[in-house]
């Protein structure tokens, strides 16, 4: 196929073919990051500004990364660092940025939908790197990316993804990729984090844990996003590990060859014990290392076009 795309906004965006487009691109430099010699040529004399307004450890290291392993460029800035903290709006800050030659504009920000509306306003190539409770793209495709290297297929899994679903952007994203990859989607929670409206994006819905845990190729543990949560949706932290958390008793129920994955940061203790972080069944570190090779496939593809745009 051909990417049309000079921005990553949203999974809800993509097409079934596209997705498998840019998880085939990401394993081809998943190759390039194995190999002595790491970079490729591909953005050479081009600029990527990685602008977050929100705090990242994975994210913003690794489309960094990405941009060098492509010959880019990178200027880091975030919300303290830049006129947004005088006062100037996400629109002049865009423009200025876009004045100054950026090519590929990778934002991370608290508003739903900042993303596209600098998108709609610059000839730059924009990435989304989770904007609100809205989308988390690339989050997305390297959690589809990590299940389909390890369990060699997407279509008919059974994908558990527990916690705070009501304000995950990570969860959105992850419902999209694989709903439209033909897997099956459980959401797990309190009805305070999994409210029945999510039927509708064709997941189905379990508020305990226990009973769906045997049955799930993979449980996707979710942070709670107590940044966005505006009231208390759980009595604390205690009785959401007691009925939520997965602890070394309830790992023992998982199938054998189950993945355990989370997009990080993570609460030893809360979403997940600390011996099943570490345990066998645990692939959140390769979630980490995949998001590199993904993140370098979307800038590829969307910078391809984008300079095209351009020149
Ligand atoms: N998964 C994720 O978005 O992590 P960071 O907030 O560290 O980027």
């Amino acid at each position: 196929m051909i990417w049309t795309r000079k921005d990553l906004l949203a999974l809800s965006d993509l097409s079934a073919e596209e997705i498998v487009f840019v998880l085939d691109t990401a394993a081809e430099f998943k190759g390039v990051g194995q190999r002595r010699l790491k970079k490729v040529p591909s953005l050479r004399g081009k600029t990527l500004i990685n602008f977050f307004v929100e705090a990242s450890t994975r994210t913003r290291t690794s489309f960094e990364l990405a941009a060098v392993r492509l010959s880019a460029d990178v200027v880091n800035i975030t919300a303290t660092s830049s006129s947004l903290s005088k006062g100037e709006s996400l629109k002049d800050t865009a423009k200025n940025l876009e004045a100054l030659a950026a090519d590929l504009i990778v934002l991370r920000h608290s508003a739903s939908g900042a993303p596209r509306f600098i998108a709609e306003r610059l000839q730059a190539g924009v990435i989304n790197a989770g904007d609100g409770s809205h989308e988390h793209p690339t989050q997305g495709l390297l959690d589809v990316f990590t299940m389909r290297e390890r369990l060699g297929r997407i279509e008919g899994l059974k994908v558990g993804i527990v916690g705070d679903i009501r304000f995950s952007r990570v969860a959105r994203s992850n419902i999209w990729a694989l709903t439209k990859l033909g897997a099956e989607v459980i959401l797990i929670g309190p009805p305070t984090l999994v409210p029945r409206e999510f039927e509708r994006t064709g997941a189905r819905i379990s508020h305990r844990l226990d009973e769906v845990l045997p049955e799930l190729d993979v449980v996707n543990l979710l942070r709670i996003q107590h940044e966005r949560q505006k009231a208390g949706y759980f009595p604390g932290t205690g009785e959401y590990a007691s009925l939520f958390g997965l602890n070394a008793a309830r790992a023992a129920r998982l199938k054998p060859g189950a993945l355990v994955m989370h997009p990080g940061p993570i609460h030893r203790g809360i979403e997940l014990d600390g011996s099943v972080a570490d345990g066998p069944h645990s692939v959140i570190l390769d979630q980490v290392t995949n998001g590199l090779a993904v993140r370098m496939a979307v800038l590829f593809l969307c910078g391809s076009v984008a300079l095209k745009e351009e020149a």
